[in-house]
């Protein structure tokens, strides 16, 4: 299993301070923000990461992460030139993947839960976590039945089917490569990750299960200074 961190984008949300760094470097309590989503893959064992980047600040990345040696992973670089979408991190990492299975999480996403089993236990198609929230029109929502057999993703629905949107994790078997190929870029000119989820809903092999813990985007003001106390709580827990 490969992992991929997916850290580019250009932080609109969080101007001005994403005007003079990139908001996967900014602060969330006492570590920076991509801290986050790699302690999530090196959790679960993961030790091949590739780390998509935009142009802007590749070198604070380079001298944040470096080789990978001090987290006891490899790391691999690569630049997103423009934020084409989700799913171009497959393009950008095919050479990376491989023959392999990859995990990619989002360089802003910060996840309470411990995704080890769902992680080693996978074996193909693709499997995504759903965690429910009071404002599902924002994120990818998906809709299940009383099995958790998933029955619809939708982006950004005006009339969400149901509370339960797509969070920033996401594990795919080697089809995912040849998957993308065959995406068109949607009317926001991006290779949506929504879409390659609905390829493998089609196919019957996505498999959506739940975020337990707590689950944070944290692109937003208010979002991240949620995280922020959210992450201070666990460091003062974990020193007492
Ligand atoms: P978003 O928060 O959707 O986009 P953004 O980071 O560009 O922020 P804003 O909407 O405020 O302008 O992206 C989610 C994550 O995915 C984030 O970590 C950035 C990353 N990303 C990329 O690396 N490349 C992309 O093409 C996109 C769209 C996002």
């Amino acid at each position: 299993m490969k992992g991929i961190i997916l850290a580019g984008g250009s932080g609109t949300r969080l101007r001005p301070l994403t005007k003079v760094t990139s908001k996967q470097l900014l602060p969330i309590y006492n570590k920076p923000m991509v801290y986050y989503p790699l302690e999530t893959l090196l959790q679960a064992g993961i030790k091949d990461i590739l780390v998509i980047i935009a142009p802007d600040h590749a070198g604070d990345f380079l001298k944040l992460l470096g080789s990978g040696k001090d987290f006891g992973c490899d790391f691999t670089y690569e630049i997103q030139d423009k934020p084409e979408g989700l799913a171009q991190a497959f393009l950008i990492g095919e050479k990376f993947i491989g023959d392999d299975s990859v995990t990619m999480v989002l360089g802003d996403n910060l996840f309470e839960d411990d995704f080890s089993e769902a992680i080693q236990s996978f074996e193909s198609g693709a499997r995504v976590f759903a965690k429910e929230v009071p404002d599902p029109e924002r994120f990818g929502v998906v809709e299940f039945d009383e099995n958790m057999k998933a029955l619809s993703i939708e982006e950004k629905p005006a009339q969400p089917k149901s509370n339960y949107c797509v969070t920033g994790l996401y594990i795919y078997d080697n089809t995912v490569v040849e998957k993308t190929k065959r995406l068109q870029p949607s009317d926001r000119g991006e290779l949506e990750i929504t879409d390659l989820n609905m390829m493998y809903l089609q196919d019957e092999t996505l498999d959506v299960a739940k975020v337990h813990g707590r689950w944070f985007d944290t692109g937003t003001f208010e979002s991240w200074y949620e995280a922020t106390n959210f992450a201070r709580e666990r460091a003062m827990q974990e020193s007492a």
